[in-house]
């Protein structure tokens, strides 16, 4: 059994330490990852009321988890990156000077952790081993976190064994921020109820995580929002690779022919949905090699090559059906954790789109309350999420797991846009394609706390994600695209699934329908698809996108491919007030590229 004192690695072992001397829990658990210890986890949480088991004849392995009301989502407003200077922050991140941050938040985890074991948990970003995986060691007073990082990254004694005496790690320090008086019952999911205590906070240059006072997934499974991509967007730029919000899939053209394609939604706007669709076109089949998170870096040839630095898939649950995503329903059947979703009197699981109603009897909502669909209220949060092994996805890449990554052939950018954007365009170039990603917009969603359905720019999607300024992150992305030849890079596309007609109705099926514009991708980066140029891009030509088979009217085509110049004029306006607020930082191609679509648009 690993100890504080045992461990070889002095600097972790000496962390550790003083963390639990400030902490004060009553027990020091390290972790090892094997099967007994999560299934010692589970069972202890179902002892406790903390989780459901759901029924083993439907959902094998499954469990149930009821959040805190105030505890369902990310919360960007209490979000920090405490870089020495704010200007490293720069304008679209909180920020507060490092020393005051902790001193405050020091005060917090002061016997944080009474009353509670304290989890220790080594853990590789990325397969073991891999020159392109980092390490980290996440402590935490939640058992959830614990069972949750064992699905979503490798974990246990096989990472401490890669750290060896010496190795790097990036230090993630967790508390629900609920410390229990002796005698005192837990609650069934303990957090820091009062948003103003809750602090999502990076020490970019001490490479270095504290959070405190939420349970919740990107909050609190500290190796995915907060390192593979706040930190580790920091370690990409220092070190010349990318580090990204973005699926990774591997698409198959009838001939047999496969490549890779990386695209970046916003939170809530079809990653998971895209990197495991199932085309509707003959012939063209879709694998996945990650829902979420790329880091992407050169190979030896001069592409970019593409790891998925996770091992699981934390989905949105509501809107999930054998419909709209198979493969993840599939994924889902069995050694699945599943948050705030609606559990049903025979034990097992039920939400909002799954494609057929409830079962008639005792359900039971989200907030533990006995619910059924004459209820004015939805069953299921609708952040509501599923916690799976990447392993059990039917369509898992056979290269997944591969420590040199896949080679990228395409990048597509999206977000939810009701109006003016394409279904999909082009870039000209690579700035130019930057330039898209800089300007991507979209409806916001529950997946974080704050207002949803307002339009805000999202840049590549890692607005609350980026680590560091984001005008040296866009110059990052331009300085990319100087380090190999022009045929090297991906070509970048964007795309919009969410346009809507003037009733306010989706235009564009989505979903498998999707793979009629992969195609065309595909076809492009092969250079054996016409591109028609436009002020905005190249469009596909009148017949470019196969609609074999397709039930959208001509006149709803013409609609999704529409350029309208007074609209992007309209555009042209927002994206210089984009601009104006990025700052001084943001790079001269980009104002640039501004100002060549100003010209183009006349
Ligand atoms: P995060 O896990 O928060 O990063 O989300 P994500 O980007 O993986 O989004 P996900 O695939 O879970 O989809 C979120 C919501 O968008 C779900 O309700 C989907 O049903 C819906 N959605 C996904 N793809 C499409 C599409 O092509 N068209 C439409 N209209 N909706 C879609
Ligand atoms: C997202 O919000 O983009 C997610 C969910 O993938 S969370 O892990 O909570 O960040
Ligand atoms: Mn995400």
């Amino acid at each position: 059994m690993t100890s504080n004192t045992s461990i070889s690695h002095k600097k972790l072992g000496q962390w550790v330490t003083e963390a639990a001397a400030m902490c004060q829990p009553d027990e020091i658990h390290w972790c090892d990852g094997s099967q007994e210890e999560y299934d010692g986890l589970c069972n202890h949480m179902v002892d406790s009321g903390m989780a459901t088991r759901l029924n083993p004849g439907k959902k094998p392995g499954c469990f149930l988890f009821r959040s805190h009301p105030s505890d369902v989502a990310r919360v960007e407003d209490r979000t920090y990156i405490a870089s020495r200077t704010k200007d490293d922050a720069g304008p679209t991140n909180n920020w507060m000077d490092p020393a005051e941050l902790k001193k405050k938040m020091t005060a917090l985890y002061t016997g944080c952790m009474k009353g509670r074991t304290m989890y220790v948990i080594p853990f590789s970003m990325g397969p073991i081993g891999s020159s392109i995986s980092k390490i980290g060691v996440e402590i935490t007073d939640s058992p959830y976190v614990v069972v949750n990082m064992r699905i979503m990254t490798r974990i246990g004694t096989r990472v401490l064994d890669a750290l060896g005496s010496t190795g790097e790690f990036v230090p993630c320090l967790h508390s629900v921020g609920a410390p229990l008086a002796k005698g005192q019952k837990d609650s069934t999911w303990p957090c820091a109820p009062d948003i103003a205590n809750k602090y999502i906070s990076h020490f970019p240059e001490e490479r270095t995580i504290w959070s405190y006072g939420s349970g919740y997934g990107g909050n609190a499974l500290l190796g995915k929002k907060c390192f593979a991509l706040r930190i580790a967007s920091v370690q990409a730029r220092d070190e010349g690779w990318l580090a990204e919000h973005m699926l990774i899939l591997g698409i198959t053209n009838p001939q047999g022919k496969k490549k890779y394609f990386a695209a970046a939604f916003p939170s809530a706007c079809g990653k998971t949905n895209l990197a495991m669709m199932i085309p509707t076109i003959p012939g063209w089949k879709v694998e996945t090699v990650g829902d979420d998170i790329a880091w992407m870096k050169f190979g030896p040839d001069g592409r970019l090559y593409a790891i998925n630095p996770e091992s699981g898939f934390f989905g949105v649950v509501p809107g999930t059906s054998m419909d709209s995503n198979a493969n993840a329903m599939l994924s889902i059947q069995k050694n699945t954790l599943y948050t705030n979703v609606v559990l049903t009197q025979d034990n097992d699981v039920w939400w909002e789109g799954i494609g057929f109603d409830p079962p008639q009897g005792k359900n039971i909502d989200w907030t533990g309350q006995e619910w059924d669909m004459s209820a004015r209220r939805v069953g299921a949060h609708p952040n509501a999420r599923f916690t799976a092994p990447a392993t059990q996805c039917p369509v898992v890449d056979p290269a997944w797991e591969n420590p040199l990554g896949v080679p990228i052939s395409a990048i597509l950018v999206g977000g939810r846009r009701p109006t003016t954007i394409p279904l999909v365009h082009q870039a000209f170039s690579w700035n130019h394609g930057v330039f898209l990603g800089s300007i991507v917009g979209s409806e916001t969603t529950t997946a974080n706390i704050g207002a949803v359905g307002v339009v805000r720019r999202d840049p590549f999607a890692m607005l609350p994600f980026c680590g560091y300024n984001m005008g040296d992150y866009l110059a990052h992305w331009i300085s990319i695209g100087t380090k190999t030849s022009a045929e090297k890079l991906p070509k970048i596309f964007y795309v919009n699934w969410f346009r809507k007609s003037d009733d306010g109705k989706w235009l564009w099926p989505g979903y498998g329908e999707n793979s009629r514009v992969l195609k065309w991708i595909f076809e492009r980066t092969e250079g054996s698809a016409n591109g028609v140029e436009s002020p905005i891009g190249y469009l596909p030509s009148q017949d470019g996108i196969d609609t074999n088979g397709l039930q959208v009217t001509a006149s709803d085509m013409k609609e999704l491919f529409k350029v309208d110049v007074a609209e992007w004029k309209k555009e042209v306006v927002g994206i210089k007030d984009h601009y104006k607020k990025l700052g001084s930082k943001l790079p001269a191609a980009l104002s640039d590229e501004l100002s060549a679509l100003e010209k183009r648009l006349g």
